[in-house]
């Protein structure tokens, strides 16, 4: 059987990025049968609709925005694991959401479960991020896990030197949150 893919996208382009040290922690919360792998969003050109503009003949659409919805679409569900940029989700994440989000007869995001991860260096957690990327996933009609939502706060005190999230308690609630992400795929997919 073919494993269930899981589309994880990293709102972070730093090197350093604790979002994307996160993402590569629950990476490996998931059981056998998934296989969830960062799509990587830095490269993507900056959303123009001209590119799925039927009437814009002379504009070529980027072989990105190709491979991007592609892999969107070819997912099980998408993790969403995202930094805070003033008070909402970082660029680099609304561009890639911008660019699934077209053309409206075939966007990737359609129906496609998701869970959503925030994280801080202060104490909120990212929480107007996260509650930003619900509001723009509201459109694509996602079935997206709830209660309890996550926000990591002082998320630079989870990580020993080997990006490995060593707090025991966080590390059962990321857990907690792919479980009920994983029953809810299986719900979809039954
Ligand atoms: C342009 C910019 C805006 C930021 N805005 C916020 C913010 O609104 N809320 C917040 O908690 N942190 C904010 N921060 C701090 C980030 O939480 C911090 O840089 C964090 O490390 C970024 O996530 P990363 O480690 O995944 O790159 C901001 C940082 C930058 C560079």
């Amino acid at each position: 059987m073919h494993e269930k893919k899981i589309a994880v996208l990293v709102g972070s382009l730093r090197k350093g990025s604790y979002a994307r040290k996160t993402a590569l922690n629950v990476i490996e919360m998931f059981p056998s049968g998934y296989l969830a792998e960062i799509v990587e969003i830095g490269d993507l050109p900056l959303y123009n609709f001209d590119y799925d503009d039927p009437d814009e003949s002379e504009v070529t659409l980027p072989e990105r925005y190709v491979q991007f919805r592609q892999a969107i679409k070819a997912a099980t569900g998408v993790l969403f694991v995202t930094a805070e940029n003033n008070r909402t989700i970082p660029a680099c994440l609304k561009n890639a959401i911008d660019i699934g989000s077209k053309p409206n007869s075939d966007l990737a995001w359609k129906n496609k479960p998701a869970a959503i991860i925030s994280h801080s260096v202060g104490k909120m957690g990212g929480y107007s991020a996260n509650k930003n990327l619900r509001l723009a996933l509201s459109y694509f009609d996602m079935p997206i896990v709830g209660q309890p939502e996550v926000f990591l706060g002082n998320s630079p005190s989870l990580f020993d030197a080997n990006g490995r999230i060593h707090v025991e308690s966080t590390r059962q609630f990321l857990q907690g949150h792919i479980d009920r992400f994983v029953a809810l795929l299986e719900k979809q997919l039954a």
